[in-house]
């Protein structure tokens, strides 16, 4: 069995976010969010995956390499123009073969990995298991319509959907998948679709198994979802994930799980609450209160301050009384506050971007 995971710019829900180089590359408690999709590849027991990449995929190639770090073969697979999830399957139509394979929607998080769902297939193949989910929107994503465990009906993006069940982004395929793409034509949003593909390889008799997935499933198309999906992770982090390799001051206060990295500093009068996760060289100073929920990437600066559920990455910086709450800060983003009384922020900044509050009027 063979691995797929789609870094395209597939999909419209993938956003325009304010951050530069490719989407899943973005962070998530510290480590790209890719990686968290070739893991679950790994721990399902694949070795051989192939990643699609788009027009964009600055980093990606660099980061993950061979595959070697993560226990994987990986074959990049130029998709080119995003013109669907199922052209990038046809893409990937010669490093897949003959073999069945997960296909995983690379900026997909969900608890329970892909190991059930590699499993299930063992015990009792079919030509495709779906995963679903019940969901508050369900006409952001394909929905399956069910009567007990038959499928009644199966549509991408309907605006007047038939069930709360969406169609989570990690699926499961036999080779018989491949004719019917061939044979589909452009969907409304001009996209070949692996929802249409799914519905009609279950319309000319093919066994499709429907999968309720267990635990917690992200999208992470929308910054509420990315902060949300941080906020997960770091829940469901391992203990040894919380290593203090940094200096901490005698009077500063850590409580629950935090991880510090190499070369990072928390000052005395400083408070982390975990669970947070601090990068290497990250400057923690006096007056600074952090978590929980919040991930700081490499190199971040914050003096004075408060912070909660937040991700900053690389390099960004928290200066002043100013408490900043559900927020995403891109690489070098500076957060300043001159006032003397505290003041709450909720923002989305883009990467290099600064926010000064000045000083009382
Ligand atoms: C894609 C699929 C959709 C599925 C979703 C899950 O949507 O087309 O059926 O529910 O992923 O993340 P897209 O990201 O292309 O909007």
């Amino acid at each position: 069995m063979k691995g797929l995971i789609l870094a395209g710019g597939h999909g419209t829900r993938l956003r325009p976010l304010t951050f530069t180089g490719n989407k899943h590359m973005i962070p998530i408690a510290n480590e790209p969010m890719l990686f968290y999709g070739l893991r679950h590849l790994a721990s399902g027991g694949l070795r051989e995956v192939g990643i699609v990449l788009g027009d964009e995929h600055e980093g990606i190639e660099e980061a993950v390499g061979d595959g070697t770090p993560f226990g994987l073969k990986v074959t990049y697979i130029h998709q080119g123009a995003p013109k669907g999830l199922a052209h990038a399957v046809a893409c990937a139509r010669e490093f897949l073969a003959d073999d069945p394979f997960v296909m995983y929607l690379g900026d997909n998080l969900l608890e329970e990995g892909t190991a059930p769902l590699v499993a299930q297939y063992r015990a009792s193949p079919a030509d495709a298991i779906i995963g679903v989910t019940p969901v508050e929107h369900p006409s952001s994503y394909g929905v399956v319509e069910m009567d007990g465990d038959a499928i009644v009906s199966i549509a991408e993006k309907p605006a007047q959907p038939k069930s709360n069940l969406a169609l989570i982004g990690v699926y499961l395929f036999s080779p018989k998948i491949h004719p019917i793409i061939a044979g589909l034509a452009p969907s409304r949003r001009g996209e070949l679709e692996i929802t249409d593909a799914i519905w009609k390889l279950h319309q000319s008799g093919g066994r499709v198994a429907v999968r309720r997935v267990n635990g917690w499933w992200k999208d992470t198309g929308r910054p509420e979802d990315l902060l949300a999906a941080n906020d997960l992770v770091l829940r469901s982090l391992p203990p040894e994930r919380f290593r203090n390799e940094g200096t901490v001051g005698p009077r500063a206060r850590l409580r629950g799980s935090v991880r510090i990295g190499p070369g990072s500093t928390v000052a005395d009068g400083a408070e982390v609450e975990g669970p947070v996760v601090l990068g290497a060289n990250v400057t923690v100073g006096a007056g600074a209160h952090i978590g929980p929920g919040v991930a700081v990437g490499d190199r971040c600066t914050l003096e004075g301050g408060t912070v909660h559920r937040s991700i900053l990455m690389e390099g960004a910086e928290i200066r002043g009384p100013v408490t900043v709450t559900d927020s995403i800060l891109g690489r070098a983003a500076r957060v300043t506050s001159r006032r003397t009384r505290p003041e709450a922020l909720t923002c989305v900044v883009g990467d290099a971007t600064v926010i000064e509050l000045g000083p009382d009027s």
